[in-house]
């Protein structure tokens, strides 16, 4: 299948190689060890980055920075969603400010989704989320793009800002960018753009570094915000860094969507709901019968089940390479590997259960509710 890869549409496989030489990202090699203690980076998932070295260095010496990222609220928040969280949780760690916001114009203007439904998905399933897996209201700005602020002078400033953007982009730039484009998803470009700007305004926290951790497909909206800012001189902005993470595939090894229920795994599935799924859905990189299989082995880089354990819920870097060995080797059967998965992921998910009920208390710390 072709691929179709932009902020409103992922479509077929894909190369990831082939989008770091497209977008002209980088790799992500050698980063500090508070980052390589951290799975994400330490295998990968985060891959690729623009200018990330500017983060790096603020962080070594201790000056402020804000990390910047945004949610569309669709559907249910699942596995693929907790690598955004996770990266938010790791900066605010590490002395990061954090801006969050909802893409409730988007959804609107991309989407046709209502901004109460939005409001809905985002609190319940995002935000609830977020504050489960450990997010901290401290230097934490979760906002919806349709209600910034209840302070006038910063909201002002927030869509002054992505109005002033538009003057430093053109209509071929969009096209170049976008492909086919509609009123209603520049407008969205131009307040991403906001979005990843605004923090640097006097208004916010003035001239910062600004890191963007995104899924591979934001690119383009990177592309734009960082064109406009290298040309609207009178902002004096610090071009923004963002870094790529891949999207863990979905069930069937394809892609993860939120809208077909058997190719994710939500955060609020039950234990008997993994179980089902794994041993229903998941697919097997194991041969098709036991001889052949203790014969010739497993193959791990496409096994579902084994990706999901090497993403997120294996951490421990011996017991994952006894897994690859074993199940190469045809010693682990695929039946074996898939209930080491679900005995980890239902234990996740009955703390993760304790945690929402928590979280639901605090969200009011985190937004109007
Ligand atoms: N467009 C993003 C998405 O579809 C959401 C988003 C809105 C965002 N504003 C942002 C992401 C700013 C990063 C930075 O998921």
């Amino acid at each position: 299948m072709s691929q179709v890869m932009n902020p409103w549409e992922v479509k077929g496989d894909i190369d990831y190689d082939k989008l770091v030489k497209e977008f002209g990202i980088s790799p992500l090699k050698e980063l500090p060890d508070i980052f390589t203690k951290n799975v994400l980076f330490r295998r990968k998932v985060v891959f690729a980055h623009r200018d990330i070295q500017r983060i790096l260095e603020a962080m070594k010496s201790k000056k402020p920075y804000v990390m910047m990222t945004g949610l569309m609220p669709t559907g249910k928040f699942h596995i693929g969603h907790m690598l955004v969280a996770q990266q938010m949780i790791f900066y605010q760690q590490h002395g990061a400010k954090l801006y969050i916001a909802v893409a409730d114009l988007e959804a609107y203007n991309a989407r046709g989704q209502s901004l109460e439904e939005s409001r809905k998905i985002a609190i319940e399933e995002y935000i609830t989320n977020y504050i489960s897996l450990g997010l901290k209201p401290e230097n934490c700005e979760i906002y919806f793009q349709s209600d910034r602020s209840t302070d006038a002078e910063k909201a002002n400033a927030f869509y002054r800002l992505q109005n002033q953007l538009a003057r430093y982009a053109t209509f071929n730039e969009f096209k170049a960018v976008y492909g086919d484009i509609t009123p209603g998803k520049m407008l969205s470009a131009l307040l991403q753009a906001s979005d990843m700007l605004h923090p640097q305004l006097a208004e916010f926290e003035g001239p910062v570094p600004v890191i963007v951790p995104v899924g591979i497909d934001q690119d383009p909206h990177l592309r734009l915000a960082r064109d406009i800012a290298q040309r609207a001189k009178e902002f004096a902005f610090t071009q923004l860094s963002s870094t790529y993470h891949i999207f863990i595939p979905g069930l069937n090894g394809g892609k993860m969507s939120s809208s077909d229920s058997t190719s994710f795994i939500a955060l609020t599935d039950s234990p008997e709901e993994i179980k089902k799924k794994i041993n229903k859905y998941a697919f097997s990189g194991g041969k098709d019968t036991l001889e052949e299989h203790r014969k010739h082995g497993g193959n791990p880089d496409i096994d579902v089940s084994f990706q999901y354990l090497k993403y997120i819920f294996e951490p421990d870097d011996k017991k994952l390479q006894k897994l690859e060995t074993d199940y190469r080797s045809g010693k682990l059967l695929s039946g074996e590997l898939k209930a080491y998965l679900i005995d980890k992921m239902q234990s996740f998910v009955k703390t993760h259960a304790a945690n929402r009920e928590k979280a639901k208390k605090d969200l009011k710390k985190f937004i109007k509710t």
